[in-house]
């Protein structure tokens, strides 16, 4: 079912330091922060010839990774997402198979402008999982 790494997202304290410390360590590109207000996060890309990496920010009050910060004040990997083709097939196939949503199980609209959900971490090991439809 799950296809390409879409990206890995790590949660950092300070997204212009982190930013130019994979610029100026790793010669990496970087986008510019960009403000998600409806996800409560400031996003950088690190763009890579494979994938892409997201430093994430908390955003104005009750950001989804403010409490994440909180346990790991310098930082993180906050989650790994992967590609589906089809995000309603693919919730649907895994709720069958008694795997655990975050929030309503409803698609958001992501950073990407397509939908996404999470998976609890609780079924995978410590880790969140983000899924895309590509
Ligand atoms: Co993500």
């Amino acid at each position: 079912m799950i296809g390409r790494l879409n990206h890995i997202a790590i949660a950092v304290p300070d997204i212009e330091f982190a930013s130019n410390q994979y610029r100026k360590l790793l010669g990496a590109k970087v986008t510019l922060p960009v403000d998600e207000i409806e996800h409560g996060v400031t996003v950088a890309f690190i763009e890579l010839p494979n994938t892409k990496v997201e430093l994430i920010t908390p955003f104005g009050k009750n950001s989804p990774i403010a409490r994440f910060l909180d346990k790991y004040p310098s930082g993180g990997i906050h989650h790994v997402c992967y590609e589906v083709e089809d995000i309603i097939a693919a919730r649907d196939k895994l709720l069958s198979k008694g795997a655990t949503f975050l929030g309503n199980g409803n698609p958001k609209i992501g950073a990407h402008g397509k939908p996404i959900l999470f998976l609890h971490p609780k079924d995978f090991q410590g880790t969140l999982i983000e899924i895309e439809q590509s």
